[in-house]
């Protein structure tokens, strides 16, 4: 009994150390020099769910890029079948309201400094809505994926089997302007076709609003774009799937032309602030070879690399969110009480719950009190070299 209970505080042991998603936290809290990659949040595509094994994949190689990202994949409903079908099924002023909701009251993505956004297909456009209308956490970089930022001017087909796919685009029978059909199929929202310019203007219940077309402008979506420090936007070079593919520049095809952003009266009149940004360097047209979707690990790392982890000095952002990084701490033992919750259930269902639940919450104990002294200890190193730097000659003369 007794070297049972020796063996499995050993193993808790090991376990609570892997439970401390980051066991060393050097600079974190020098704000000068911090080294905290900004949380990742994912807005999925058309017939995805948040819960998809690509999806993960995808979380796998932010983590693996930038060690240490917390990321969230937005989902409309905790069951992934629903969550699905949200993808076809809604009013998209309620769906990214509540995603604002979502956003600003998750523990961590609140209390970071910002956050960054990657959006595939339509999850780009919806990504860019949460910028324009909430921003709350504020976006640092959107990078959208294939996205359908001038709207499509066709509906994609349905797979042979997706009956829900089928089923959403029965809608369509009615009128795609109608109110019926604009507060249900989700695609009717985006869609635009340069031909039928006058019944977009007056019934999109989306599209048309958050790209301000409309006469009056809506001054908080230009200034919260305004405050993005990198807009990317890829197209797949061959995308059959989304059409036209050029909409994921926002250009216009109007049947015979394309006619890119700078010469549209949208970048002109800078009605989103896209002028601005690419005034600034921040607006990027990319684009990659093959299909909708034909993303690799290596181009996903490469973004990611460039454009997420942590903060860089000097940010605007920052500054607009000073105590932020104060709240990491918190925000790690609330990633840690999760996991516990989750071990102990675990723990339950093996029978063993008795003397591993105390075996495990000495652990973490010991486990915190050790990182609280490595912080005290970093934070004393920083401060002394921060001395040093700024009073260097002076501390010799004393
Ligand atoms: C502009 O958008 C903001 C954010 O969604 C909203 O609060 C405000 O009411 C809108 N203003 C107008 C004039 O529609
Ligand atoms: C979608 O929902 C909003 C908020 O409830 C509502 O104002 C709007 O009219 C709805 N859209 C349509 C097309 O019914
Ligand atoms: C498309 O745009 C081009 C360039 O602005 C213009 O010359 C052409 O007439 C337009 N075509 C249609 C069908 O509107």
């Amino acid at each position: 009994m007794a070297r049972f209970h020796l063996l499995s505080l050993l193993s808790i042991a090991s376990l609570a150390r892997a439970l401390v998603l980051h066991p060393d936290l050097p600079s974190l809290l020098s704000d000068d020099d911090d080294e905290t990659p900004l949380p990742l949040v994912i807005w999925h595509g058309l017939g995805d769910n948040y819960a998809a094994d690509g999806l993960k994949e995808v979380g796998e190689i932010a983590q693996e890029t930038n060690p240490g990202t917390y990321v969230y994949n937005v989902r409309l409903d905790e069951d992934p079948s629903a969550d699905r079908s949200a993808t076809f099924l809604g009013n998209l002023t309620l769906q990214v309201e509540k995603v604002c909701a979502d956003l600003a009251k998750d523990p961590i993505l609140s209390t970071a400094p910002a956050i960054d956004a990657l959006g595939f297909s339509q999850g780009g456009q919806f990504l860019r809505a949460y910028v324009e209308r909430c921003n709350n956490p504020p976006v640092r970089s959107l990078v959208t994926f294939g996205s359908q930022h001038n709207g499509i001017s066709e509906f994609q087909t349905c797979g042979a089997t997706d009956w829900l796919c089928k089923g959403a685009q029965a809608l369509l029978r009615g009128n795609t302007w109608s109110t019926f059909v604009q507060s249900r199929f989700v695609p009717a929202q985006y869609f635009r076709d340069p031909m039928q310019y006058d019944q977009y203007l007056e019934n999109s219940n989306f599209l048309a609003d958050i790209n301000n077309e409309r006469i009056l402008k809506n001054k908080t979506y230009k200034e919260n774009m305004e405050k993005l420090e990198n807009f990317v936007m890829y197209i797949f070079e061959d995308d059959t799937t989304v059409i036209p593919k050029e909409t994921g520049w926002f250009s216009e095809v109007n049947g015979t032309d394309v006619i890119p952003l700078v010469e549209r009266d949208m970048y002109k009149e800078d009605w989103l602030g896209l002028k601005t940004l690419d005034k600034k360097g921040a607006l990027k047209f990319k684009s990659t070879k093959g299909n909708h979707m034909a993303l690799t690990d290596k181009l996903l790392g490469s973004v990611f690399k460039e454009v997420y982890g942590p903060m860089k000095k000097g940010s605007s952002l920052k500054s607009q969110r000073p105590d932020a990084l104060a709240s990491y701490e918190k925000q790690l033992e609330i990633l840690e009480e999760k996991n516990k919750a989750a071990l102990l259930k675990a723990f339950k269902e093996a029978g063993v719950a008795g003397s591993a639940e105390d075996g495990l919450d000495a652990a973490l104990a010991k486990e915190r009190e050790e990182r609280k002294q490595r912080i005290l200890t970093e934070q004393a190193r920083n401060f002394a070299a921060r001395v040093q730097r700024e009073h260097g000659p002076k501390q010799e003369e004393l």
